[in-house]
């Protein structure tokens, strides 16, 4: 473990960064305090697993029927039935991973509706979200298609509330066992000869609510039985992962942990949204900074979720996954009957949100192994919004723009980064090293300050610094259907001399700076 960066390390990187005073205001409103940070490019913390930058995509309003895939015979611009401008959007990002059917929805779920000639699949009522019924058009094949297509790791979420072991056996054994037996032949005879080698596998989902209203005693007696069954086909091991607890509860993982006789998950997987108490674009600023302070909590939780993990026998070989998260809003009736359920423009509010998330994974990079943002599309937090299941537009979120600043952390080593204001709402930062590079990430969730920062880098020599940032100073603004592009990253001022660099981070805002360093 770093020690934290001492006051008098500040002082001398403050005085390295006297120009400061002389730098141009150019994003700053007023008058800007300077806000020090110290990055220790030798404290490791461990490496970014790309999947903590992870999707999920549910059957739940326009997520996936007419957000992602629009049918073949659409009018919408599809590439075999999936919405193609999403399909370019996506790949352009890049998703390490993708989670599916849900959710809620995954409880309800029997993968054999989904497989064999469309035409033949049965309709079935979505009884978590609207009662509507589904035609089953988009099932296995059509759901690995999509991860081929984005170049996602499948992550198949298993039925443990309505479903039984040998279901989900059953689905393990007919997307990896390469040939020989009839489930595997089946999946041959349907389309796809080479096995899908799926190796994460959820065994439920939110086991204490939707997925069966279980006890954790209850529950960690089902993983038992299922994980008994849930073996390697194919040379694919599952990487089996538990229902983990709802939020920081800490009885449920006690309960399940400790009544699972030894037979530890591979994964244990928390969910944590932030509730939000106003419409998305109706913010006001008490309510946001309610919702943003939430990701200290977040970053407590994971704390406290790992160490609790490693307290049982065998815990330090659980990976801990944040499975759930992202903004939930107060949201508008009229808006979800236009264009789906949980449907949820995303503004500067939420881009700040997403930046807090993924600098807290960063810093906990030891912890975390996969986080997955709750939606990909027109969903809660998503990455892209379609004006609806029939619509045509498809565009970026903030959300998806706060997440392609952080591109460059993915693989990358996690090292220490210190603001002099830790605060849940002072400035954020993380920071990671690869092969001559640094780059840092800082977010001012303030509504109502700008500041200037002064960034000192230890261990190493600076050559050059390039930045971004997602900005606008009214956290309502988003990206419409008539203005796709109102909130987008732009090129950012970082003046760097030998000891660091110095730059604008005005309220509401999002950055992230490559340094090049020797
Ligand atoms: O993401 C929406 C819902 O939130 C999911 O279906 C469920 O797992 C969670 O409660």
């Amino acid at each position: 473990m770093a020690a934290s960066i001492s006051r008098r390390e500040f002082a001398q990187g403050a005085a390295a960064l006297a120009l400061t005073s002389l730098i141009p205001r150019g994003l700053l409103q007023g008058s800007a305090a300077t806000q020090r940070v110290v990055i220790r490019t030798d404290a490791e913390i461990g490496v970014i697993q790309p999947e903590l930058h992870g999707q999920f995509a549910e059957h739940l309003g326009s997520c996936v029927y007419g957000g992602l895939w629009v049918g073949k015979n659409s009018p919408i611009p599809n590439i075999n039935g999936y919405r193609k401008q999403a399909i370019e959007y996506l790949r352009d990002l890049g998703i390490p991973v993708l989670r599916w059917p849900g959710g809620c929805f995954a409880d309800d779920y029997h993968w054999r509706d989904g497989v064999g000639p469309a035409e033949r699949r049965p309709k079935r009522v979505n009884i978590h979200w609207g009662g509507y019924v589904e035609d089953n058009s988009f099932g296995t094949h059509e759901f690995i298609g999509l991860c081929r297509l984005i170049g996602a790791q499948p992550y198949l979420a298993g039925n443990v509330g309505s479903g039984s072991p040998s279901e989900l056996r059953d689905w393990i054994e007919y997307c990896n066992l390469p040939s020989g037996s009839t489930l595997s032949d089946e999946r041959a005879a349907n389309g796809s000869p080479d096995p899908f080698a799926v190796k994460y596998w959820g065994v439920g989902n939110e086991s204490w609510g939707c997925g069966g209203d279980m006890r954790p005693e209850e529950y960690a007696a089902e993983f038992r039985r299922f994980a008994v069954y849930l073996r390697t086909f194919g040379g694919t091991k599952p990487f089996l992962i538990a229902s983990g607890p709802n939020g920081n509860d800490a009885n449920w993982s006690h309960g399940l942990l400790g009544n699972l006789n030894g037979h530890m998950p591979d994964g244990f997987a928390m969910h944590f949204y932030s509730g939000g108490a106003d419409y998305p674009t109706r913010f006001t600023a008490a309510h946001l900074d309610d919702q943003l302070a939430s990701f200290a909590r977040i970053e407590q939780a994971v704390i406290q979720q790992r160490a609790l993990l490693d307290g049982f026998r065998g815990g330090n070989r659980v990976a801990l996954l944040l499975d759930e998260w992202g903004v939930w809003d107060n949201l508008d009736r009229e808006e979800q009957n236009r264009f789906g359920r949980l449907w949820q423009q995303s503004t500067m509010r939420s881009a700040v949100a997403a930046g807090l998330g993924l600098n807290l994974f960063n810093r906990n990079a030891d912890k975390l192994s996969m986080c997955n943002i709750a939606q990909m599309v027109n969903v809660l937090q998503s990455l892209l919004l379609t004006d609806g299941p029939r619509g045509e537009h498809c565009i970026r979120t903030t959300t998806y723009h706060a997440y392609s600043l952080f591109k460059g952390h993915r693989s990358k080593t996690a090292i220490r980064a210190e603001s002099e204001n830790s605060s849940s709402l002072g400035v954020s930062v993380s920071a990671s090293k690869g092969e001559g590079q640094v780059f840092a990430s800082f977010v001012n969730p303030r509504t109502d300050a700008d500041f200037q920062v002064a960034c000192t880098l230890k261990g190493v020599s600076l050559a050059g610094a390039s930045g971004q940032i997602l900005h606008d100073a009214d956290w309502n603004a988003c990206n419409t259907f008539e203005d796709p592009d109102h909130v987008v990253p732009r090129p950012l001022d970082v003046h760097a001399d030998g000891a660091g660099i110095h730059f604008d981070l005005p309220r509401m805002s999002v950055a992230t700076i490559s340094l090049r360093v020797s």
